[in-house]
C-alpha cells in the first residue's frame, strides 16, 4: 500500500495545487473575455467574486459581512507560521551534514578521482536539497511579512461598512486560497519536511524527551537562510518590498476616507500615492508583491506560476467592476485614471 509520504514524494501535493489553481483561473479568464455571448456566465462568475461597493444586492442570502476578511489573515498567519517553523527547523537540522568542508571535500576528491561518483552526487543533490528548503524559508517569510500586515489592517485600518458583504463563495475561495498559497510558496521541499517532521514526532513519541539526540545549538546556522539566497532572490524580495510599501500606504489611504461615524456607508474618491493613476492601486500592489516572490523563487516552478495567475486574474476581474462602478458612481472621476495597469488598462 501506498503510504502518504510516498505520494507527497511523487508530486502529488504540486500536482493537487496546480489542478486547483487552474480550476480557479479558468473560468474567471472566461469573465474576462470580452464576448457578449458569454454575458450570462461573465454574471454568475463576477457575481461569485463581488464584495462591498460593487455588490449591490438588496439581497444578504449566501453572503456573509465583509469584515469577515480577517478570517482570511488568521488562517494566512497561522499557517504560514506553521509552515515557516517546519522548513526552517528542516533547514536547520541538515546544515550539519552538508557543510560547506565536506562539499568541497567531495568535489576535489571527484575531480582528482580519488572517489567513486556516488559521494559527489550524493552531495550535489543534498546541496540542491538545501537551496530549496532555504528557498522555501525565505518565500515563507516574506509571505509572513504579507499576512501580518494584511490581518493587522483589516482589524485596525480598514473601516467595513456594516452594510458591506461578500459572496460566500468568495469567503470560501479566500479561506482555500491562504491555506493553499503559502503550501504552493513551499512545495518543492514540502514532503522532504513532512518526513522530517513525522519522524521528529515518532522519535518523540517513541523515546521521550529526554532520550532525543541533542546537536549543540548554533545560533549561526540559524540565520543561513537569511543570507544564503540567490541573486534571483533579493531582486524578488526587492519587487516584493516595493509593492508591500506602496499597498500600506494605499490601505492607509482607504482606511482614512471614512473619518467619523456618521461616514460609515460613505464612498467617496481617493486620492494619493497610486490612486493618482488607477482605480485599484491596492490590488495592482497585491499583484506586483505575488510578481515578487514569483521572482524570488526564481521563475522556474510551474505551482508558483498559477499562483501568480490566479492572483493577477482574480484581481483584474475585482479591479474592471471596481472602476466601472466609480466610473457609474462619480461624475467628476478622473478621466485619466485606469482601472489597474497604469496608462493601459
Ligand atoms: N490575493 C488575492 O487574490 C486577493 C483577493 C482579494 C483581495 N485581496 C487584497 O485584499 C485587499 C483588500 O481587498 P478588498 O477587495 O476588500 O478592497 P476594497 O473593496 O477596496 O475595500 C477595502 C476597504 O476600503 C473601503 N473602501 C474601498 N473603497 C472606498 C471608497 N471609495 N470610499 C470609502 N471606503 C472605501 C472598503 O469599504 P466597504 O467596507 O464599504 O467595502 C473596505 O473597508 C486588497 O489589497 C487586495 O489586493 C487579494
Amino acid at each position: 500500500m501506498i503510504d502518504v509520504d510516498e505520494l507527497m514524494e511523487m508530486g502529488l501535493l504540486s500536482g493537487l495545487l496546480r489542478v486547483a489553481w487552474t480550476a480557479g483561473i479558468f473560468p474567471i479568464l472566461i469573465a474576462l473575455m470580452p464576448s457578449s455571448r458569454l454575458d450570462s456566465v461573465r454574471e454568475i462568475i463576477s457575481g461569485f467574486a463581488k464584495r462591498g461597493k460593487i455588490m449591490q444586492s438588496s439581497t444578504t442570502r449566501l453572503t456573509v459581512p465583509q469584515k469577515y476578511f480577517c478570517h482570511f489573515y488568521v488562517v494566512g498567519v497561522l499557517w504560514t507560521t506553521l509552515l515557516l517553523v517546519a522548513n526552517w527547523w528542516y533547514a536547520y537540522k541538515m546544515t550539519p551534514y552538508m557543510s560547506e568542508t565536506m562539499l568541497y571535500a567531495s568535489v576535489i576528491s571527484y575531480l582528482t578521482g580519488s572517489s567513486d561518483t556516488s559521494s559527489f552526487e550524493f552531495h550535489s543533490e543534498s546541496t540542491n536539497q538545501k537551496n530549496k528548503v532555504l528557498q522555501s524559508v525565505f518565500l515563507l517569510l516574506l509571505m509572513e511579512a504579507h499576512v501580518l500586515r494584511r490581518l493587522y489592517e483589516t482589524m485596525y485600518i480598514f473601516k467595513y461598512s456594516p452594510s458591506a458583504r461578500m459572496h460566500i463563495f468568495g469567503y470560501l475561495t479566500g479561506l482555500y486560497f491562504y491555506t493553499a498559497a503559502p503550501l504552493s510558496l513551499c512545495c518543492t521541499s514540502a514532503p522532504d519536511v513532512f518526513k522530517f517532521v513525522i519522524n521528529w514526532i515518532e522519535e518523540f513519541t517513541f523515546r521521550g524527551e529526554n532520550q532525543m539526540t541533542i546537536n549543540k545549538f548554533n545560533e549561526w546556522e540559524i540565520i543561513v537562510p537569511l543570507v544564503r539566497q540567490r541573486w534571483y532572490t533579493w531582486i524578488g524580495a526587492g519587487l516584493f518590498s516595493w509593492g508591500w510599501i506602496h499597498q500600506r500606504r494605499c490601505h492607509a489611504i482607504l482606511g482614512m476616507l471614512r473619518k467619523n461615524k456618521t461616514q460609515a456607508e460613505a464612498y467617496v474618491i481617493p486620492g494619493g500615492d497610486w490612486f493618482n493613476q488607477v482605480s485599484s492601486p491596492h490590488y495592482l500592489a497585491e499583484i506586483v508583491i505575488y510578481g515578487g516572490l514569483l521572482v524570488a523563487s526564481g521563475c522556474a516552478e510551474p505551482t508558483i506560476w498559477l499562483l501568480f495567475s490566479f492572483v493577477v486574474a482574480n484581481l483584474l476581474l475585482a479591479a474592471v467592476e471596481t472602476h466601472r462602478w466609480y466610473l457609474c458612481k462619480f461624475e467628476n472621476y478622473p478621466s485619466h485614471r485606469r482601472a489597474i495597469i497604469p496608462f493601459v488598462y
